[in-house]
């Protein structure tokens, strides 16, 4: 089981200093956790949680080394600072940054070379969804990716992020299984994991993890969605 938390644009690096202080005195052993700053706090995070088992990743890669792409990070860089990973095409990138299956392959594979473990993300609208259309558009966003042993894939529904919707067990399950049907990697669910549905979302066969946004801002929530997978 991993648990990740995507903590988006939130916390500069003294807010991160704060949350990893506390995070470092958790016993998480069972779960493999991952937290994802801002670019801004991931040194301060890389330094902070150095020596324990909890791994930090950032939230979008570049797929040069460098070069004139101005506000872009490339996974060299990454390394440099002794990031473990990166999350690529979470939908708020495909929404809000043009991001397209096209960026994100080219993403997925430069981060992939570099070392870098990536947690690339899927999902549907609820259009999507309500127009029958959600194998489609996954068989479409996966058809750039490949398996590889660092590589795990982020099942969210476009529409249970940020929404408190959440899939209910058996549509995750469902479309977990469909997504590893495409790429037989493991799979997190995400859109509005709390600490209170994240037991059972678990529960399933195909569900591997949690990305988990919102309710990974705040230590309390986040370690109890842990605990959760400790237990599941
Ligand atoms: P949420 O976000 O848990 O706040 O719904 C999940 C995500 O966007 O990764």
């Amino acid at each position: 089981m991993l648990i990740a938390g995507n903590w988006k644009m939130f916390k500069g690096p003294a807010e991160t200093a704060e949350f990893c202080l506390g995070l470092r005195d958790e016993d998480l052993e069972g779960v493999d956790v991952v937290v994802c700053p801002p670019f801004v706090s991931l040194a301060v995070a890389v330094q902070l949680l150095a020596g324990t088992e909890i791994a930090v990743a950032a939230q979008s890669v570049h797929w040069e080394d460098e070069g004139a792409y101005t506000g872009e990070i490339s996974a060299r860089m990454l390394r440099e600072l002794g990031v473990y990973g990166t999350i690529v095409g979470h939908s708020e990138r495909r929404q809000y940054f043009g991001e397209t299956d096209e960026t994100v392959g080219k993403r997925v594979h430069a981060a992939l070379e570099a070392g870098l473990f990536v947690i690339a993300c899927v999902g549907e609208t609820e259009h999507e969804r309500e127009d029958n259309r959600t194998e489609d558009v996954l068989r479409r966003q996966l058809s750039v990716l490949e398996p590889d042993d660092n590589l795990v894939l982020a099942y969210e529904p476009v529409w249970a992020i940020g929404t408190g919707k959440t899939a209910t067990p058996e549509i995750a399950q469902e479309a977990h299984a469909f997504v590893k049907s495409q790429v037989e990697v493991p799979v997190l669910y995400g859109g509005s994991v709390k600490p209170d549905n994240a037991a059972e979302l678990l529960a399933q066969a195909d569900v591997d993890g949690a990305l988990v946004g919102g309710a990974s801002l705040e230590l309390d929530s986040f370690t109890a969605i842990c605990r959760a997978a400790i237990r599941s």
